[in-house]
């Protein structure tokens, strides 16, 4: 249990928040390890290795975070001075600090994903014929799922499928920034591998809705992977006895998949008890563990109500452009979700 948990504080700003189960400390504890930057740490391996099994993938690699595993991906399909193309409100465009250009050297080109996947349309028009001198060569499109920004939403197998056919068709290799891959697979009730199997790369975290400390994996081809890892040491990202860390990841593989669909019903609670309350929540299709909104027009400045919800005990996702997120997660139930939506009433009685 987190130290805000114990003083009641209910924490809806991330799944990111959940705090490591007993079984993982106790895993973490007993891992047996070795220097992972020569390969030999056992825990670190046997991670990697079912990772991979899971997503059908030849290799997965251990990254210290998403963002990390996504740079390395971009880093590995692409050279210097070539064209990604993502989606303008994915979190690799607008949330990874600029390093696609920034470290990788890459060219994004932004497609609308506001709806969470570009259309087939779009990342044709995005594309640049090789053949001109002028352009760069477009090398890699990258796919977000579920899609935070457009509300967590889950993309549907067959939509996901197509575009990333038509992607490979135009010669382009297909990344996945799957840091909630299993939200989407729990949502559609799918196997995870009705995704990976579409695509070249995909990365996931182990450190949000599975609840494990830190650490999410790359998998892909073994020689992607290979790339990858070079990539990872001159990140800086090459640790030693991360066993410690894979032992977590790895309870959080085998347990916490299950229990995602109780983070999507709370979701959904959740969003109809903000409605009641006559907040402006963010409709989306199909809704897994996030909800956001916006306040009432007539209502209290946007840092007022934050500032007041957390010294009421609720913690909410900052508001950026006027957006308030929450997230639903292992470390919250659904009398959790009731007095978060009691809280919020009394602030906005003030
Ligand atoms: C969709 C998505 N991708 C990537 C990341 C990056 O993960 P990390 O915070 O581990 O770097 C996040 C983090 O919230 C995310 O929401």
């Amino acid at each position: 249990m987190s130290d805000r948990h114990q003083r009641g504080i209910l924490d809806f700003r991330s799944d990111t928040v959940t705090m490591p189960t007993e079984a993982m400390r106790k895993a973490m504890h007993d891992a047996p390890v070795g220097d992972d930057v020569y390969g030999d740490d056992p825990t670190m391996n046997a991670l990697q290795d079912y990772a991979a099994k899971l997503l059908g993938m030849e290799s997965a690699i251990f990254a210290c975070s998403g963002t990390m595993g996504n740079l390395m991906a971009l880093m590995s399909h692409c050279n210097r001075g070539e064209g990604v193309i993502m989606g303008a409100s994915s979190h690799t465009w607008k949330n990874e600090c600029g390093n696609v250009a920034g470290i990788a050297g890459v060219m994004p080109f932004p497609v609308d994903d506001s709806a969470g996947c570009p259309s087939i349309e779009s990342v044709r028009r995005a594309y640049l014929p090789s053949g001109n001198v002028h352009y760069a060569r477009t090398a890699l499109l990258t796919l977000e799922n579920t899609h935070n920004s457009a509300g967590g939403v889950p993309i549907p197998v067959d939509i996901f499928s197509a575009v990333a056919l038509e992607a490979r068709e135009m010669g382009l290799k297909v990344h996945v920034d799957g840091a909630r891959i299993f939200d989407a697979a729990a949502y559609f009730n799918v196997d995870v591998k009705e995704y990976s199997s579409k695509v070249d790369s995909m990365q996931f975290c182990l450190s949000k809705g599975l609840g494990a400390p830190m650490g999410s994996i790359l998998c892909g081809s073994a020689d992607f992977i290979e790339r990858a890892k070079k990539h990872r040491k001159a990140l800086g990202g090459g640790q030693r006895q991360s066993g410690i860390a894979a032992a977590a990841g790895l309870v959080a593989l085998r347990d916490m998949r299950g229990r995602l669909s109780e983070d999507h019903k709370n979701a959904a609670l959740l969003a109809d008890l903000l409605n009641d309350a006559g907040l402006a929540v963010e409709a989306v299709p199909r809704r897994t563990n996030m909800v956001y909104f916006a306040l009432p027009d007539s209502c209290l400045g946007i840092s007022f109500f934050a500032d007041r919800c957390a010294e009421a005990g609720l913690l909410l996702g900052a508001a950026t452009e006027g957006r308030f997120r929450m997230v639903t997660h292992a470390g919250l139930d659904e009398g959790h979700v009731k007095s978060a939506v009691i809280l919020i009433k009394e602030v906005l009685s003030l």
